[in-house]
């Protein structure tokens, strides 16, 4: 049966690498990928066309697509409008409505790449880890939360950190299960020695991580952690922590590889629904000069052809591309270097579209 892919552009240079993507989409399309597209506004341009960044119609399409792509939502337009209409709201809505509880950000580092790392390359070669971020809790969308004022007058804001032992559970379980098609070692990231709740993140962990004996287990501190990340980075395989730590650490974990433009990512549901994109934001100080790198997009349409769409081959074929693209020298300004050639963002999508 034909599945159904809802596109959602956003803003800034969600547009431009979402254009690349989808021209990816489409050559696969030729190739008998089964799959109808839709597009749908999200994030900033839906907060200026419909007063919201989250319009009812864009939820109703996302909820009966098999699977969406995103860009990115966000810019300095919209900056200054308060918390609950802003364009992020738009994403998170998406991600709490439809239940993606389990964020996978792979962050590998393409050999072509290892001098483009900002670390050295005997450090980076090689590096290949999982990170699993809880996605729909915690202090995201933890209540109460909100700006109050003290009775001595001065205002505080105020967020929780919150998790329960079921939406913990169901987070360890996915990644140990990542990690059993890995190198079967697991480490839980949290400030088990500061938080609460995180402590029972540590004791929920541990008691899943009994039925996976096959899986070896280990708990790090997140600022130690951030160091290791730096330091010794291949020591890690998969890793599963909060929605903020998730956040915060996967963004380091992609300059490792090169470029925070190289990172994709799923958001996946129980039932293997998934939304697709690149970790990164809309990148407002480059939006619409065609510079962005379009990878991390490409990249994240390969994800869904493997979770959601049951096509590892045309997943493989999409990874080789971007394997050949980079073997040809091309670069995106973000991850160009001398004797390497710069090319656009559009060059950088007909180019992997080429090599498909
Ligand atoms: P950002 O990820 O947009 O940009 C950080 C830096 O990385 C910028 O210098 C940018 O130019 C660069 N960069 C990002 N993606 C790139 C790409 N594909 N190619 C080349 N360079 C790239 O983060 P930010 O500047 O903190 O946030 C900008 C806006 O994006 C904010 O509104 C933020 O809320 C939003 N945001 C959205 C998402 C998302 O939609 N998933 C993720 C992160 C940030
Ligand atoms: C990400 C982004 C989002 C997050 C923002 C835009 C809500 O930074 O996808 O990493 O914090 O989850
Ligand atoms: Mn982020």
């Amino acid at each position: 049966m034909t599945k159904k892919i809802l596109v959602l552009p956003g803003d800034g240079i969600g547009q431009e690498i979402v254009a690349e993507a989808v021209k990816v989409l489409d050559a696969l399309k030729t190739d008998g990928l089964d799959v109808e597209l839709d597009e749908a506004l999200v994030g900033g341009t839906a907060y200026d066309e419909h007063g919201t960044p989250l319009p009812a119609e864009t939820l109703d399409l996302a909820r009966e697509a098999d699977a969406i792509l995103l860009g990115a939502v966000g810019g300095y337009k919209w900056e200054s409008l308060e918390i609950a209409v802003r364009p992020e709201k738009g994403l998170l809505g998406l991600r709490s409505e439809l239940e993606l509880f389990a964020n996978l950000r792979p962050a590998i580092l393409y050999p072509q790449l290892a001098d483009a790392s900002t670390l050295k390359p005997e450090v980076v070669s090689g590096l290949d880890i999982m990170i699993v971020r809880e996605l729909t809790g915690g202090i995201y969308f933890g209540q109460p939360r909100g700006i109050r004022t003290r009775e001595d007058g001065q205002r505080e804001g105020y967020n929780t950190l919150v998790y329960s032992e079921s939406e913990i559970e169901r987070i360890a379980r996915v990644a140990f299960d990542i990690a059993r098609k890995r190198n079967h070692k697991v480490c839980s990231v949290d400030k088990a020695n500061v938080l609460e709740c995180t402590e029972l993140w540590r004791e929920v962990t541990t008691t899943v991580g009994k039925e996976y004996d096959d899986v070896a287990l280990s708990h790090m501190y997140v600022d130690n952690a951030a160091m290791q990340l730096v330091r010794e980075p291949r020591q890690f395989d998969v890793m599963v922590t909060t929605n903020m730590f998730g956040d915060i650490l996967s963004d380091a974990a992609a300059m490792l590889t090169g470029s925070i433009g190289m990172l994709p990512s799923a958001s996946l549901d129980a039932h293997g629904k998934g939304m697709y994109e690149p970790i990164h934001g809309s990148a407002p100080d480059i939006a619409g000069q065609n510079v962005a790198n379009p990878l991390a997009t490409i990249l994240s349409v390969a994800m869904m052809l493997r979770y959601s769409l049951d096509e590892p081959d045309m997943a493989d074929r999409i990874e080789q591309a971007v394997n050949t693209v980079l073997d040809q020298g091309l670069r995106t300004a973000d991850i160009f270097q001398e004797g390497t050639q710069k090319v656009g963002t559009s060059e950088m999508g007909d180019a992997v579209l080429k090599a498909l």
